[in-house]
C-alpha cells in the first residue's frame, strides 16, 4: 500500500463513475446551492463544486441569501427547490448565521435531494445500514479506505470527533456489515480522558477535531493508517498562511503505517462524492 493516501486518483476514479452515470439516459443533473452571506472557506468551497460540475456539464444554480435572511424565509425557500422537478439535489452552505435554527432547515429538505446527507431521515437510514445519502465528508473517508484497498474488518478505528457531519456518520459507515466496514469503533471527544492511550490502540485513527497538528506522532502506534479530515488554517512567520490537518503529519509520516495529506487528502474527494451524489439523486427521481 502507498504511505502517502493522496486524494487526487480517488477523486478521480468517483468522477470517472460519475462521466459513466451521465453517459446513460438520464436528464442533466441540477443542483441548488443555498448560500446565506459571506463566508471565505464557503466561498472556496461552492467555487470548487461550480468549477468540478461545470467540467462534467452538470448545472449548479446558487440562491444567496442576505445574512438578515430569516429561518422562515429559508424554509420558504426550501420548499420550493423541494417540489422543482428541475433541481434533483439540494445543499446549504455553513456556517449559517445564529438567527437560523439549523434543525429546522435539515429537516425540511427533501431526504430524496438531500445530497449532503444532512437530514435525520438519511442519518437515520445510514446507521441501520439502509439506502441513503452519506454526508459527503464521512464518504470521502471510506472512498479512500475502498481505493487503497485498507483492510478495516476486525480493526480497532479510533475516530477523534464526533460532529453530526463527519464523525458519527463516519462511525455508522466502519460499523456496516461492508467490506470496508466491521470494524471495531471508539469514537472520543473533547472530554475523552486518556485519549493518548486510546489512540495507540488505534489500527486506523481518524481525526475531525479542528485543532492544528494536534495528533502527534507519541498517541500512534507503529503502522497505524492515519486518516485526517481536519483542515486548519495556520500561520507561520516565514511560510506565512498555510493550511494543515489535525494530525501533524511531518512527526507521524514516517511511523504510520499510511496517513493522508492536508491539503490534498481527504479534502479533495469530497466535491467529487457530492456530484456523485446528485447523479445519484437525478436518476432516482428519474425512476432510473
Ligand atoms: N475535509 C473536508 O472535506 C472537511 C469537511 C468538514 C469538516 N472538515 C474539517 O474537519 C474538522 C472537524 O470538523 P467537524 O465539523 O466534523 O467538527 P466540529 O463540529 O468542529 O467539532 C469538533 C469535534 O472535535 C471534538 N474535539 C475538540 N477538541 C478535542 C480534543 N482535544 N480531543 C478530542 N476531541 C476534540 C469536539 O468534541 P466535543 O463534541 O466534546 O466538543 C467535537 O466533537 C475541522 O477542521 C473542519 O474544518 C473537513
Amino acid at each position: 500500500m502507498e504511505k502517502v493516501l493522496y486524494g487526487k486518483p480517488v477523486a478521480h476514479l468517483v468522477t470517472e463513475q460519475i462521466r459513466v452515470m451521465l453517459s446513460g439516459a438520464i436528464p442533466i443533473p441540477s443542483m441548488a446551492v443555498i448560500k446565506v452571506g459571506h463566508d471565505p472557506a464557503s466561498e472556496y468551497y461552492f467555487n470548487n463544486i461550480a468549477r468540478q460540475a461545470g467540467k462534467l456539464g452538470i448545472q449548479v444554480k446558487l440562491l444567496e441569501n442576505f445574512q438578515t435572511v430569516t429561518t422562515r424565509e429559508l424554509l420558504l425557500t426550501i420548499e420550493q427547490l423541494n417540489i422543482d422537478p428541475a433541481i434533483h439535489g439540494i445543499i446549504i452552505q455553513k456556517p449559517l448565521p445564529g438567527q437560523i435554527d439549523e434543525e429546522l432547515i435539515s429537516n425540511k429538505i427533501d431526504p430524496n435531494k438531500d445530497i449532503d446527507g444532512i437530514n435525520p431521515i438519511n442519518l437515520g437510514r445510514l446507521f441501520i445500514s439502509q439506502k441513503c445519502f452519506v454526508p459527503c465528508t464521512a464518504a470521502a473517508v471510506i472512498e479512500i479506505i475502498r481505493y487503497y484497498g485498507i483492510e478495516t474488518r476486525g480493526k480497532h478505528v479510533v475516530i477523534l470527533g464526533r460532529s453530526p457531519v463527519v464523525a458519527k456518520p463516519l462511525a455508522g459507515l466502519f460499523l456496516q456489515k461492508t467490506e470496508t466496514g466491521n470494524a471495531t469503533v471508539t469514537i472520543c471527544h473533547s472530554l475523552t480522558q486518556n485519549l493518548p492511550i486510546i489512540t495507540q490502540n488505534a489500527d486506523i485513527l481518524v481525526a475531525a477535531i479542528g485543532k492544528a497538528n494536534f495528533v502527534q506522532s507519541g498517541m500512534i502506534r507503529p503502522g497505524a493508517i492515519c486518516l485526517d479530515v481536519g483542515i486548519n488554517l495556520i500561520q507561520d512567520l516565514n511560510a506565512g498562511e498555510s493550511y494543515v490537518g489535525d494530525i501533524d503529519y511531518f512527526s507521524c509520516l514516517s511511523k504510520a503505517g499510511a496517513i493522508s495529506p492536508v491539503p490534498g487528502g481527504i479534502g479533495s474527494v469530497t466535491t467529487s462524492i457530492l456530484l456523485r451524489n446528485l447523479c445519484v439523486a437525478a436518476l432516482d427521481q428519474h425512476g432510473q
